[in-house]
C-alpha cells in the first residue's frame, strides 16, 4: 500500500492528529509511518496504532505524499532541512508550528515545493479541534481539501489567508488557555459558595461545553442565549452587570490582541 502520511514528531499534537485521522478512519495504520527520536515513544504509538513507527525522520519522509512536521518551532527549519531531500516530487509538507510562515518554510525547502501552513488547537485531543489551514502557492484547491479533510478527522478545519495565522492563534489557538481560567475561576465561585471541588469543575465545565453545543448546534447569536438566561431583576443579570463593570469582555479582546501581536513579533 502506498505510503500516504508521514509524522515527524509525535508529541501532544503530533499523536492527537494521528489518533484522528484514523478513529476518523480517513486512512489505514498501514498508509501511515511516524518518526519520534525516542524509539520508546515510536514503539509505544506503533503499538497502540498499528502504524509503522521509526526514529529515522528521512526514513519516514521519504516517498510519502503527505508529511506533517509536529515538532516544536525552533526545531521545523532543522528537521525541514533533514527530510527535504527524501522528499518525493509533489509531496505536501504540512507544519503546524506556531509563528513558523510559509515564507520560512519555502526559504528551506524551495519556492518549489507544495507547503501547507496549519494551526491545529489542543481540543483536537478529543477530536474538537479547531485548525487554521494556509496554503502556499504551490497548493492546488484539490490538494489542500485533501489536507483539509485529514485535519477533519480531529475537529473542524477553515482554510484562511496566511495573514489571518496571528488571529488564529489569538482565538482557537491559546484560546483554550483563556477558556481553562474562566473554567477555573467558575469553579472557585462554586467552592466558595460551598460545593464539592470535583462537582465545582464538573458543573463549570458542563455548563462551557453546553453552552457552546447550544450556540453552534442552533445557530444563536451568544448575546440573544445571554439575554434568554437573564430575566429580569433575577440573579443572572446582577452577575452579568458585575462582569461588564469588571471589565471582562475588553480583559479578553486586549488579552488576544497582545497575544495576535506576540505571534506577529515571533513570525
Ligand atoms: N500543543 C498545542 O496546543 C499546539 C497548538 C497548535 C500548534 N502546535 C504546534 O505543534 C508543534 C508540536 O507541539 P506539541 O505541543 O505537540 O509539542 P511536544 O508535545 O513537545 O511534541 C513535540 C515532539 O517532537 C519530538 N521531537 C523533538 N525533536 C525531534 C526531531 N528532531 N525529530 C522528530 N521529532 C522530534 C519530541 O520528542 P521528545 O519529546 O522525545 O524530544 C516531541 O514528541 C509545535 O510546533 C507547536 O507550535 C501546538
Amino acid at each position: 500500500m502506498a505510503r500516504e502520511l508521514a509524522l515527524i514528531g509525535c508529541g501532544n499534537m503530533g499523536s492527537a492528529i494521528i489518533r484522528g485521522i484514523l478513529e476518523a478512519g480517513l486512512l489505514a495504520p498501514e498508509e501511515i509511518t511516524v518518526s519520534s527520536p525516542s524509539a520508546v515513544t515510536a514503539d509505544r504509538l506503533s503499538g497502540e496504532l498499528g502504524c509503522t513507527a521509526t526514529t529515522d525522520n528521512v526514513e519516514a519522509a521519504h516517498d510519502a505524499h503527505i508529511v506533517i512536521l509536529a515538532v516544536k518551532p525552533h526545531l521545523i527549519e532543522v528537521v525541514a532541512r533533514e527530510i527535504e531531500p527524501a522528499l518525493a516530487d509533489g509531496a505536501i509538507v504540512v507544519s503546524i508550528a506556531a509563528g513558523v510562515t510559509l515564507a520560512r518554510l519555502h526559504a528551506v525547502l524551495g519556492d518549489d515545493r507544495k507547503i501547507v501552513r496549519a494551526m491545529p488547537n489542543l481540543p483536537a485531543m478529543v477530536g474538537e479541534g479547531m485548525s487554521a489551514l494556509s496554503a502556499g502557492a504551490q497548493v492546488d484547491p484539490a490538494e489542500i481539501n485533501r489536507v483539509k479533510r485529514l485535519f477533519e478527522g480531529f475537529g473542524k478545519a477553515v482554510v484562511v489567508p496566511e495573514r489571518q495565522m496571528d488571529a488564529v492563534v489569538a482565538v482557537s489557538g491559546s484560546g483554550p488557555a483563556y477558556v481553562c481560567l474562566f473554567i477555573e475561576a467558575l469553579a472557585d465561585a462554586g467552592v466558595a459558595e460551598g460545593m464539592g471541588r470535583a462537582d465545582a469543575y464538573a458543573f463549570a465545565e458542563q455548563t462551557v461545553l453546553g453552552t457552546a453545543r447550544c450556540l453552534l448546534e442552533t445557530g444563536t447569536h451568544p448575546a440573544v442565549l445571554k439575554d434568554r438566561v437573564s430575566s429580569p431583576a433575577g440573579t443572572t443579570i446582577e452577575a452579568v452587570a458585575t462582569l461588564e463593570e469588571r471589565g471582562l469582555r475588553s480583559a479578553v479582546i486586549e488579552a488576544a490582541r497582545i497575544c495576535a501581536q506576540r505571534n506577529r513579533e515571533l513570525s
